[in-house]
């Protein structure tokens, strides 16, 4: 049966549009999606802290992105810092990177939607991105984000350019989704 287009077509390029900038309602519309997301007891731990490409906050972000992860980021329109919330009046927050993550994929698919293009990265120094933004000590940096527009493959690390449009691999679900016990897989081949 045919996956739904978003989720089919959603890949996490680098080749960002160094020229392109999101109006905001783009921004308005990724950070709704974000906010309707599910969470345990709709307790809504996810946090961001947005820069736009030229602005102050966008160059802080970078700034504690991995080199590697600087090499193509520096293109996109934004980042965002992606923060779990671990507290609130009640207390600890159960399942805040669950939570954090069900929002984000909202924002990358509504993203996808809009015809833009993410990139999650973990590689990034997390005490710095929590110092430079003065996180409180309950929330917790989880990804950066990088938002954009495709863009030209040629400005890429010749080693970057291939990878661009390589076949995305998963393991196959017979590894991965069982019934009776486990190993034993739901469905025979896929
Ligand atoms: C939590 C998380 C952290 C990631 N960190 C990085 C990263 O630091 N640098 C990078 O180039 N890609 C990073 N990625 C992208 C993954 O490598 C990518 O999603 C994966 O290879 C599957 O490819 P696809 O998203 O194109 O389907 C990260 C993705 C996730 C969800």
């Amino acid at each position: 049966m045919e996956l739904h287009p978003l989720i089919a077509n959603r890949r996490s390029p680098r080749a960002f549009d160094p020229d392109a900038a999101l109006a905001p309602d783009v921004l308005e519309a990724l950070f709704e999606a974000a906010r309707w997301a599910a969470s345990h007891g709709n307790t809504q731990p996810a946090r961001f802290v947005v820069g736009l490409r030229g602005d102050d906050t966008f160059q802080r972000v970078f700034d504690v992105l991995r080199p590697g992860n600087q090499t193509w980021a520096v293109r996109a329109s934004a980042l965002v810092l992606a923060a779990r919330a671990t507290t609130d009046d009640r207390g600890p927050i159960p399942n805040t990177e669950f939570g954090l993550g069900l929002a984000v994929q909202n924002l990358v698919l509504q993203a996808e939607h809009l015809g833009l293009i993410t990139h999650q990265m973990g590689g990034f120094d997390h005490d710095a991105a929590a110092r430079a933004f003065g996180l409180p000590a309950d929330v917790v940096p989880v990804v950066v984000v990088a938002v954009g527009v495709p863009g030209d493959v040629g400005l890429l690390p010749p080693d970057l350019q291939a990878r661009e449009h390589a076949p995305r691999v998963r393991k196959p679900l017979s590894e991965t989704v069982f019934t009776g016990a486990w190993g034993n897989p739901l469905l025979p081949e896929s």
